[in-house]
């Protein structure tokens, strides 16, 4: 397999309003992270992909963008952003920018214009229909609660959005929207970053006519099958991949909802066609997906076992994985996976749920605050929360009847984006050290037991376990490019899998238990001839059976 950086780096994650704010107004911005990038290269990692910075009305949290060459308020300017990139070059760390095209925000001047009139040279940006018998023009559900298009009384037409209606989308199909798009991406790229992670990018093309879609547990038509991997997205990509990224050395991986294996491999093909990679969201569907997230059911582990095995296996040689427990859009993993009712508990779950995604193939992905095994917070009411997911979601299934409040109260503290968006934990200091102000959002209360000083200052906590395993990453080969293979797939409570490459072998264990388990090593596997890479208690040894404690993990190398 061809070898190259971005199958050998580790990135990490920037929600930049959570992140570090420099300058006491609550906000996190782009001088907080400058202050921090020390911090970051002493954890190791190579490459920042940062979410969205650019001009925005902030109706999703920059997800929803008013200016593409602008950054926003709130963050700085754009020499702080200059100044960022410079040093975060200085120090060998690579920036990736978050790009938001399947849908601008209504205030951008591209909509601001398509509204206008239906003569408008911009009005084609757009997805524009006359509504059916004083309805929609079909039934589609939008992401974030309600219907997907809005009425636009000066044109008696409707837009169509899949996410919130103050974000539309574009109209991918109009030639003169990609030419920009891409000029825009070009532009960036001259700036020197060093790639893109593309927000939602599986949906760019739909499909022609807008058929209805199955009613669902919200009362509207599912999208998915002909927004998802729609007739054009393939076409369009390697058109992007022409005119913009092959001429620049950059990460670019693809937010794919509703990704098949198959659509992966042409997503994220070797050839170089199209993407590096793409986030697959398989994993983290099986407590109840997309279709309906708001409950508080816990992943099966043999199902988890048997979902990321299947991208292991079927992209192996073709394509490339992406590897991640959590990002803005998840609850915290430790919370979902692990176990945080008691600090040992949390340490030892928070190392196993490292030690079993970075020894698999992919690149890694640490959202911040994973490195320093932070867990979901604690809200006591609907204020708390900040996400336009979470509150539409509360209101409109509370409001029909459908779920009892305490019940919703229930599913959002347990799958609510905002457990993700909540301050960084820098110290144990007022509002953890992320400002000195009233920050946009609840610190988790935590921040005295869990925060980056007090990690820092110990030899072993979660984050000096994530800065080995990103080093182990940079030592061994095998990590990288070793071919994976899971043991004991109707384990219950172990995962259990080996990489090899070449006559070298791994054997990674991790059991996702609080309670001890037997395990027995498997044939072939010579207690007395492995190395312990890594692993999660002291005083670790390889015999041919042992008794695994707690969330033990180990990761040998034969
Ligand atoms: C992606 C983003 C999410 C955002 C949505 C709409 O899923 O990760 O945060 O709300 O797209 O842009
Ligand atoms: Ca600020």
């Amino acid at each position: 397999m061809e070898k190259t950086w971005w199958k050998e780096s580790v990135v990490y994650q920037i929600y930049p309003r959570s992140f570090n704010d420099s300058n006491g107004d609550g906000i996190g911005d782009l001088n907080g992270i400058t202050e921090k990038l020390d911090y970051l290269k002493e954890l190791g990692i190579d490459v920042i992909w940062l979410s969205p910075v650019y001009q925005s009305p902030n109706d999703d949290n920059g997800y929803d963008i008013s200016d593409y060459k602008a950054i926003m308020k709130d963050f700085g300017t754009m020499e702080d952003y200059e100044r960022m990139l410079a040093a975060a070059h200085e120090r060998g760390i690579r920036i990736v920018m978050d790009l938001v095209v399947n849908h601008t925000s209504d205030e951008h001047a591209w909509f601001v214009e398509s509204r206008k009139s239906a003569d408008n040279p911009y009005r084609d940006y757009y997805i524009w229909r006359e509504g059916k018998d004083g309805q929609a023009p079909n039934n589609w559900g939008s992401c974030f609660g309600g219907p997907a298009w809005e009425y636009d009384s000066r044109t008696q037409m409707y837009y169509l959005h899949l996410f919130s209606k103050k974000q539309p989308d574009l109209n991918w199909d109009n030639e003169k929207v990609r030419e920009d798009v891409f000029e825009m991406m070009d532009w960036w790229c001259q700036k020197g970053i060093d790639g893109f992670r593309m927000d939602v990018i599986s949906m760019i093309s739909k499909t022609p006519g807008l058929p209805d879609g199955k009613v669902g547990e919200n009362g509207y038509g599912d999208f998915g099958p002909y927004v998802h991997n729609g007739p054009h997205v393939h076409e369009y990509l390697q058109e992007m991949n022409q005119k913009v990224l092959s001429k620049y050395d950059l990460l670019t991986v693809g937010e794919c909802a509703g990704v098949t294996i198959e659509e992966a491999k042409k997503y994220a093909n070797l050839d170089g066609r199209e993407l590096n990679m793409v986030f697959q969201f398989e994993h983290m569907d099986l407590d109840g997906g997309e279709s309906f997230k708001w409950n508080d059911r816990k992943i099966d582990l043999v199902e988890l076992k048997k979902t990321l095995s299947k991208w292991q296996y079927e992209l192996y040689g073709k394509a490339w994985n992406s590897l991640y427990w959590c990002n803005h859009d998840q609850p915290r993993m430790i919370s979902r996976l692990g176990d945080t009712s008691t600090k040992e508990l949390r340490e030892a779950s928070a190392k196993m749920l490292g030690t079993c995604l970075h020894m698999m193939q992919g690149t890694p992905y640490v959202y911040q605050g994973e490195e320093l095994g932070m867990t979901n917070t604690t809200f006591e009411s609907l204020e708390d929360f900040r996400d336009i997911e979470s509150i539409n979601a509360y209101h409109q299934y509370t409001q029909n009847g459908q779920i009892a409040p305490e019940d919703m109260m229930r599913y959002l503290c347990y799958k609510s984006r905002d457990n993700a968006r909540t301050p960084m934990q820098w110290d144990d200091s007022g509002n953890a050290g992320f400002t000195d102000g009233v920050p946009w959002i609840k610190v988790n209360p935590n921040y005295k037991e869990i925060n980056a000083k007090e990690q820092m200052g110990r030899a072993d906590s979660v984050f000096h376990y994530y800065q080995k395993l990103i080093r182990l990453r940079k030592e061994h080969e095998i990590i990288v490019y070793g071919k994976y293979q899971l043991l004991m797939e109707e384990d219950k409570n172990l995962y259990v899998y080996t990489r090899t490459l070449g006559q070298e072998r791994m054997l990674v264990i991790c059991n996702f238990r609080k309670e001890t388990q037997e395990f027995t090593m498997p044939e072939g596997f010579e207690p007395g001839k492995g190395e312990i890479l890594i692993g999660n208690y002291e005083g670790q040894e390889i015999k041919k059976s042992m008794t695994l404690r707690p969330f033990e993990a180990m990761a040998m190398k034969f």
